[in-house]
């Protein structure tokens, strides 16, 4: 018997997610961004979507994180929510829409949640944040935490590395994770972390704790689609693993068709009124 939670056509909620930490039973997450994928992941089973602010990177082709708006993280979600039946849709508060005062803060995910039709927002970052996630929270919007690695804040750290190696930066995440528990938040992202740390968060922590280069001993799990799809190909890091290598196959298909058009083949008697 299946024990994925495919075959459950339930909607996934942020109590269900809660429930599925209880029972043990692993949380899978993906990006997505636009309509068409979004359908394809949510009806393969996927537990939750985030609409990332990753979508600057592999979407708009910036360097950072940080260029994308709030406009195009909204125009991103409201594609991804048109397509999902059960999936929990999370979308990522973009740099600058939160960090300013909890009163722009809130204002940003009221703008997410009213026009996107998302079902909670993801924002990076500890105490720094606090007053703008419990503002946040205050209103009925679900806030999924973020901890560790947070490429928002890439031109503070300088390098994507391994984060909270050091006692005083991992005493610092194990603090902040009680404090997102303690106010409210209904999970946790904690990304490039060692896995040991990663594994203590989770068990000290009633909330759902989703990893993504923090090993297994996590709640969950959450990779980029493009990358653990195989169509951005320029990035390997150790914690990835491909499932496909759609980068050759759209190639091979694209080149197919450039020869039958070139050649004439395509269209044939068929494929014509
Ligand atoms: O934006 C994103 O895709 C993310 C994940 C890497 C967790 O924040």
């Amino acid at each position: 018997m299946s024990t994925n939670t495919t075959d459950d056509k339930r909607k996934v909620t942020t109590m269900r997610l809660s429930e599925m930490k209880q029972r043990g039973e692993k949380i899978a997450m993906l990006t997505a961004y636009d309509y068409s994928m979004a359908t394809l992941i949510d009806q393969a089973g996927i537990d939750v979507i985030l609409v990332g602010d990753s979508a600057s990177n592999v979407m708009a082709g910036n360097v950072t994180t940080l260029p994308i708006t709030l406009d195009q993280m909204i125009y991103h979600a409201k594609s991804v929510i048109k397509g999902v039946r059960r999936a929990l849709v999370v979308c990522d508060m973009p740099f600058g829409s939160y960090q300013g005062n909890s009163k722009e803060a809130l204002a940003s995910a009221i703008r997410i949640m009213k026009e996107s039709h998302a079902e909670a927002v993801k924002m990076e970052g500890g105490a720094e944040i606090r007053e703008s996630i419990e503002r946040i929270l205050s209103a009925g919007i679900p806030v999924m935490g973020h901890l560790g690695l947070t490429p928002q804040s890439i031109n503070k750290f300088g390098t994507y590395a391994v984060r909270a190696k050091g006692e005083a930066e991992a005493a610092k995440l194990i603090a902040d994770a009680h404090m997102l528990e303690q106010i409210g938040c209904f999970a946790l992202v904690l990304e490039k972390i060692p896995a040991e740390l990663a594994s203590r968060v989770a068990a000290e922590v009633s909330i759902p704790v989703i990893g993504i280069g923090a090993g297994g001993g996590v709640d969950g799990q959450v990779l980029v689609m493009h990358d653990m799809l195989g169509i951005n190909q320029g990035f390997s890091p150790k914690f990835l693993r491909r499932y496909d290598d759609l980068a050759t196959h759209i190639n091979q298909a694209v080149s197919h068709y450039i020869d039958d058009v070139k050649t004439g083949d395509f269209p044939n008697a068929s494929e014509q009124y």
